[in-house]
């Protein structure tokens, strides 16, 4: 294992102001987005949009590292050569996600556990040949009457172990994913319960499996009440509650925090961000790996005007100009107007 480089690659991805893109959805979730905003789906139309996007002139002052699909890692950027050659040009780390994804438990009903631990070994060596440096697997885990069970925590907790070791072995930084759904009712403080829980085993896990913790981050949602519990909580109490949990669940080791914004809105994924790094220091650097929070209005925007691309890349410009404020503390809700 080389940990030099892993040191540096994760140390690299969550440099100052700088955090993670997640544009590695499926072809079946990227189908559904872009049909969404009336453009239908398919190889060229995923990567018109995709390389449009990474084409936006400033992206490089936000994003240290973008999340890339298969399909999407052999496609070509704007400027005709292959897209992780284009990243690498611009200062801009590709990454893979190497889950198959998340399939039904044996056993236990609405629970999942996510695969592709087979073949990963060779497929991760492939992907650092291509030019990836870190990689992906998200866990999927539900709160509901009796879930998570105990068999759901443990299976998911030692996939991503075995994932980030393998992961490690071949030169790639692990993201370590265990997403506890905002699906529910719930209240933020079980939220807050079963994330401890699902961290603990997955960090045990980890230690079982020999992985190199100062070469992987952590991709952990924030601690909010579920969807449709009755009252939403505020900012500050997001804040707060996640940060008790990273000080008290997350080994200091980690260098770096990337969190999924789950289905927050881009300003509320920006405030919660913006709020934790006001509260500091804290032992690790707290970043983003958005999806939706990064791409949602730029998407809307980008289907409406294909022929003037400048109008989509204002969108993403302010979008990854807000997250990069919050990386500091420096956002504020004015910004945005
Ligand atoms: O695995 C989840 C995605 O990479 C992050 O997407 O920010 O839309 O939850 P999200």
């Amino acid at each position: 294992m080389d940990t030099e480089l892993l040191k540096q690659t994760a140390n690299f991805l969550v440099s100052p102001g700088r955090g993670i893109l997640a544009a590695d959805e499926s072809n079946g979730t990227m189908t559904k987005r872009l049909e969404g905003v009336g453009v239908s789906s398919s190889p060229e139309s995923r990567n018109a949009y995709r390389a449009n996007l990474f084409a936006m002139p400033t992206m490089a002052d936000a994003i240290s590292g973008v999340i890339l699909y298969d399909e999407t890692i052999r496609q070509t950027a704007v400027d005709g050569t292959s897209i992780p050659d284009f990243l690498h040009g611009i200062d801009v780390l590709p990454g893979i996600k190497v889950d198959t994804g998340a399939k039904p438990l044996a056993g236990y009903e609405n629970e999942t556990v996510t695969e592709g631990l087979d073949g990963l070994r060779e497929r991760c060596a492939e992907y650092f040949a291509m030019g990836a440096r870190f990689a992906k697997w998200r866990a999927v885990i539900r709160i509901d009457d009796g879930l998570p069970s105990d068999a759901c925590i443990s299976a998911n907790a030692h996939a991503l172990a075995r994932y980030a070791a393998i992961c490690q072995e071949q030169g790639l930084v692990p993201i370590i994913e265990p997403e506890v759904l905002m699906e529910g009712d719930h209240s933020s403080q079980l939220c807050f319960e079963v994330t401890s829980t699902v961290l603990d085993a997955t960090w045990a896990a980890c230690e079982t499996q020999g992985v190199f913790l100062p070469g992987a981050l952590l991709k952990p949602n924030m601690i909010l009440p579920g969807k449709s519990h009755p009252q939403r909580s505020n900012v500050e109490t997001c804040a707060k509650m996640t940060i008790d949990l990273l000080h008290n669940h997350v080994p200091s080791e980690i260098p770096g925090i990337v969190f999924l914004s789950g289905g927050q809105t881009e300003v509320e994924a920006t405030a919660h961000l913006n709020a934790m790094n006001n509260m500091g220091p804290h032992p690790f650097e707290l970043s983003y790996s958005y999806g939706r929070a990064l791409q949602a209005s730029t998407l809307k925007t980008w289907a409406k005007n294909q022929d003037n691309l400048s109008v989509a890349h204002s969108v993403f410009a302010h979008r990854c100009q807000m997250a990069h404020l919050a990386r500091f503390g420096n956002w504020s809700e004015d910004l945005e107007a």
